[in-house]
């Protein structure tokens, strides 16, 4: 292996110990961070990522609530319960889990979430925000990968970076804060023709598809920064990333594992995200 292992949990963990910090020093001033979960349905997946939240939460110092409703909810009530949490000055984060069940409009929901709370960084206020360099919330999973760029010392400025995959989550966010670092950014998405001709001339590439093996070693430019956004399973059933990690790695200067990787620094951005709102409406107090 040549490529350096960027390790997301030990950075995580860093970060962890960075928010209980701020937590404590906000609690002996009388404020709680806390963030509001919603989760509609019944989906086992988010079951789980909701459980993983709450408790990074409280493992930080954080106040986490999950609330639970059916999958009968009705938009309407979920739209109404969303205002009560904005209404709610302990309130700091609001976070409700995606998927959604079919008979709501996400974005929608999305919409009705304050931008001051909204830790996810997923409301069209945030997403300009961005656009724009204005101070708003930065969706964790490509904030996370700003901050193991960080963590290395990789200077961007200039640098080619070649994002692959266009999702509002991650993708185009992702370009964004690149961009801001004032790397040259290259969007590819399933449309893109020739997808090894670009990644070759990458400095950095980003891959979030969702599919095993999109980023493959012939495609990386010796010594590139890969970051591997993806969460697949591979047919003996165990995680893995968008990138062929064990032949990439023999290429790139340095790689993201999976699972170890962009994972744990998503669930840290959240904590960092929910301990900003709360200092931020501490500070108008
Ligand atoms: N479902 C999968 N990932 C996420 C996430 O980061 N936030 C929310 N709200 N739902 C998700």
């Amino acid at each position: 292996m040549t490529a350096q292992l960027i390790d997301g949990n030990a950075l995580a963990k860093k970060i962890r110990a960075e928010v209980a910090g701020r937590t404590q020093a906000l609690r002996a001033r009388g404020i709680v961070p806390a963030l509001s979960i919603i989760l509609v349905g019944e989906d086992p997946a988010s079951q789980v990522y909701t459980r993983h939240k709450v408790n990074d939460s409280t493992e930080t110092g954080l106040q986490a609530t999950l609330e639970r409703y059916p999958d009968s909810m009705t938009e309407a009530e979920l739209l109404a319960r969303i205002d009560t949490l904005n209404e709610d000055p302990a309130v700091h984060g609001i976070l409700v889990q995606l998927p959604l069940p079919r008979h709501m409009n996400a974005h929608k929901v999305i919409e009705t979430i304050s931008p001051s709370k909204d830790v996810d960084g997923f409301h069209v206020a945030s997403a300009g925000a961005l656009m724009v360099g204005q101070p708003g919330f930065w969706p964790c999973t490509p904030y996370g990968c700003m901050k193991m760029l960080e963590d290395i010392g990789y200077d961007l400025k200039g640098r080619h970076a070649v994002v692959i995959g266009r999702s509002n989550i991650v993708g185009k966010p992702m370009a964004l804060m690149l961009l801001q670092k004032n790397a040259t950014v290259t969007i590819c998405h399933s449309a893109t023709q020739d997808l090894k001709s670009l990644t070759l001339q990458a400095d950095v590439i980003v891959a979030a598809v969702g599919k095993r093996n999109v980023l493959t070693a012939d495609m990386v430019k010796p010594g590139a920064v890969v970051i591997d956004v993806g969460m697949n399973r591979n047919d003996e059933g165990k995680l893995c990333g968008d990138v062929d990690f064990d032949a990439v790695k023999n290429v790139a200067g340095w790689i993201t594992p999976v699972p170890g990787g962009v994972g744990p620094m998503t669930r840290a951005m959240l904590l960092v995200n929910t301990l900003h709102a709360a200092e931020a409406l501490s500070v108008e107090r």
